[in-house]
């Protein structure tokens, strides 16, 4: 809901559990009141003044010297007119100055949620919008704030939009989604998700000490090593219990989220494009929409928040037909047999996946061009008749009969030079002119702000997908962004061009969706590079990692489980050793964790044995029987897989909480081992839960006494167990 006083000049968001507040002062400054638990009051007496001394004060202030833009709360902090923390915007205006003051000139509530041109977004009818416009009273350049209100979610979404109405041309230097202050001394901490390729999303804690600390990625691509998402939290705050607020940024390419703790022990958090090598020219007249940042905060620590996440993402931000359709179990070929496969090795495979369950076969990277390993042939988009003779339209038919569907695998952002695509363009990959070329994965990157690029791309590809019933897309991307210069922009506008790419990426992909709506597409970046909101408003899967090891991605999946839903994670079981790891872990217990994903296979499963095949047959059955619980319930992190205790499990519960499944996987074995109690939540404490073996338990006792692990569990490095509950 949102409420406006207009006497007050009050805003105030409400959602079922939170309130966001604002208020435009006598100076037109808007200033944020408040942001927490759910109140219906007026928090505007949290908007404290006094005089700091060395803080500036605007000129309406005359003598009062403590009204200072520097140490009130903000809701989108200005430039150079007195806030020395970290700014939400800055311009070189026509006269060359960087100065930008912002004063409210209005507002305007409608009904359903904002949309953002060529930029993903939270969506949804019964959400509701506010826009409130701001002016830099001495250039005219304004600034509208969109929030949207998502109720039931309680998500808070917020972009912005910058309009040149200057009459001069200017340039944008920086524009953040959101800034976020908290006016008071709080002691506060943050939770960043890091890595690297193979170990994407490990969150670490930090205090929020006086200083800037943040996160970004100026590698093009939101990247592995850092997660366009934060938690900021009080310092008790755990999984179930504490205030937390969790941001997130729909973006999937350079992106800083910084947090500052300012001199009177304030915070400021900040969400949007990295300013590297970001300029944008605004002609009078012309506009630049930033992407969108959402919110959640919650009262009650991280499992609350990621609930309400993963429910805001399944129902607003995944798009028909796959929010709520079933996603097929599939094998992958590509740990199996790299590059090297020919259609009948695919229809081995294929048979031998069929009568386990598994409903569709993709067809990883090696199928077209001469690509016979990667330093060749991306970008000749035509299929391989040496391995796939009479092309798809021969290979899927096959793979059909077997009762299967069929996906496919592209890399269309990416040029080999030992192409003909590059032999004929060379000018369409990102060089720059005179500078030795940089390349990853010994691949060069298209120049997809291009127009003329994209279309040939997609007119290609859409060739070979329209050649057959294509199913379901990975679209991978296997590098990052360097020497980024465009044969197509003058020098002034070289600056425009990461954020031209981003657009571009998705506009690529919105053209698979007009044109392949049934078509499934799971994102890929080298496993988790792009594993962002952005890309999931296009892709509602995306390969998780390119690690499949089950222990490692019991750490991956819990640290990418605090914003994204089990459905949108990727997960495959694959052969050992692990290649990434050298370790050995039961079958049983790769089902398990990749059961918590996606689910599928990805190995050669007509190399398996009958009583592996037995297990994988069972796994199937499963996960289809149990497939709304595990993807559509409320999840729980039951344990840390980062503390390296005796197990790790999580939880899932059904909506009306009848059902639960709770998954352990235990570390490596002790002789004699303790008895160990699992501390199941969400559950109804009145009502009785019967587990497989028919014993029955309150679900109070299950939450309090916790359920009993079987000894046996613990015996043997890497066990695993399911633990299926229902309400009698
Ligand atoms: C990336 C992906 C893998 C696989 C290979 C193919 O690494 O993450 O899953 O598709 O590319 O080259």
């Amino acid at each position: 809901m949102i409420l406006v006083d207009q006497e007050q000049r009050i805003f105030t968001l409400q959602t079922s559990n939170t309130t966001y507040q604002m208020k435009a002062d006598t100076f037109n400054v808007l200033l944020h009141a408040y942001y927490g638990p759910r109140v219906e009051a007026d928090m505007t007496y949290l908007i404290r003044r006094a005089d700091r001394s060395h803080t500036p004060n605007p000129d309406e202030a005359g003598t009062n010297r403590s009204y200072s833009l520097d140490t009130m709360p903000q809701e989108y902090s200005t430039c150079g007119v007195g806030d020395y923390r970290i700014p939400s915007i800055e311009m070189e205006q026509a006269d060359g100055s960087h100065a930008m003051d912002l004063r409210y000139t209005g507002y305007e509530v409608r009904k359903g949620k904002y949309t953002l041109e060529g930029l993903p977004t939270f969506f949804g009818q019964e959400a509701e919008t506010l826009v409130i416009s701001l002016e830099d009273p001495a250039s005219h350049v304004a600034v509208e704030l969109y929030y949207g209100v998502f109720e039931e979610e309680d998500l808070i979404t917020r972009a912005a939009k910058i309009v040149n109405r200057s009459g001069e041309p200017v340039k944008l230097l920086k524009a953040v989604s959101a800034c976020l202050d908290f006016p008071y001394a709080a002691p506060m901490d943050w939770i960043t998700f890091n890595g690297r390729h193979m170990m994407e999303r490990c969150p670490s804690r930090a205090a929020l000490n006086p200083g800037v600390q943040s996160v970004a990625s100026t590698r093009g691509l939101s990247s592995h090593q850092n997660n366009p998402s934060v938690v900021i939290c009080r310092p008790d705050a755990a999984e179930d219990h504490g205030l937390c607020y969790g941001a997130v940024l729909l973006y999937s390419g350079n992106f800083e989220i910084a947090a500052e703790r300012a001199q009177v022990e304030d915070c400021r958090l900040v969400l949007g494009i990295h300013p590297h090598h970001f300029c944008w020219n605004l002609a009078p007249g012309e506009s630049f929409q930033t992407p969108e940042a959402a919110f959640v905060c919650s009262p009650n620590g991280f499992g609350q928040m990621s609930c309400q996440f993963h429910r805001a993402i399944r129902k607003h931000l995944l798009r028909d037909p796959y929010e709520n359709r079933r996603r097929p179990v599939l094998v992958n070929n590509w740990e199996a047999t790299m590059w090297d496969f020919n259609a009948d090795k695919l229809v081995e495979i294929a048979e031998a996946a069929a009568p386990l369950g598994v409903e569709m076969l993709v067809m990883d990277d090696g199928w077209f061009g001469d690509r016979d390993d990667d330093y060749r042939a991306l970008g000749d988009w035509t299929v391989d008749q040496r391995k796939l003779p009479g092309g798809l339209e021969a290979l899927v038919p096959r793979i059909q009969a077997l009762g299967m569907k069929f996906g496919i695998w592209i890399e269309p952002e990416m040029i080999n030079e030992d192409s003909d695509l590059y032999r004929q363009h060379p000018d369409w990959a990102l060089a720059i002119p005179g500078r030795a070329m940089t390349r990853g994965r010994s691949q060069l990157v298209l120049d997809f702000s291009r127009r003329d690029v994209r279309d040939y791309i997609y007119n290609t590809l859409k060739a070979v997908i329209s050649s057959a019933d294509i199913a379901y897309i990975k679209w991978d991307a296997n590098r990052t962004l360097a020497t980024v210069w465009s044969a197509q922009l003058p020098a002034s506008r070289q600056g425009e061009l990461y954020h031209r790419y981003v657009l571009g990426v998705y506009e690529m992909l919105d053209w698979f969706r007009r044109d392949f709506p049934e078509i499934l597409i799971e994102g890929c970046c080298g496993g988790g590079g792009r594993f962002d909101a952005g890309m999931l408003y296009y892709t509602p899967q995306i390969w998780l990692s390119d690690n499949t090891d089950a222990v490692d991605r019991l750490r991956i999946q819990y640290g990418s489980s605090f914003f994204y839903p089990v459905c949108t994670m990727g997960a495959h079981v694959s052969a050992v050793p692990n290649g990434g790891t050298r370790r050995t872990t039961p079958l049983e217990t790769r089902g398990v964790v990749a059961m918590s994903g996606t689910f599928g296979y990805e190995m050669d499963l007509s190399e398996t044995t009958a009583e592996e095949q037995e297990i994988m047959r069972r796994q199937t059955a499963f996960f289809k029987e149990h497939y709304d619980l595990i993807q559509r319930g409320d999840y729980y992190r039951l344990t840390d897989p980062f503390a390296d205790g005796p197990f790790t499990a999580w939880e899932q519960v059904s909506q009306d909480r009848r059902e639960v499944l709770a998954s352990v996987v235990t570390g490596t074995t002790r002789a004699n081992p303790a008895f160990q109690m699992l501390y199941l939540r969400g559950l109804d404490p009145d009502l009785r839960y019967r587990d497989q073996e028919g014993n029955v338990y309150t679900g109070a006792a299950l939450m309090a006494g916790g359920y009993p692990l079987s000894l046996d569990l613990f015996l043997g490095d890497y066990q695993s167990r399911q633990i299926y509950l229902k309400a009698e």
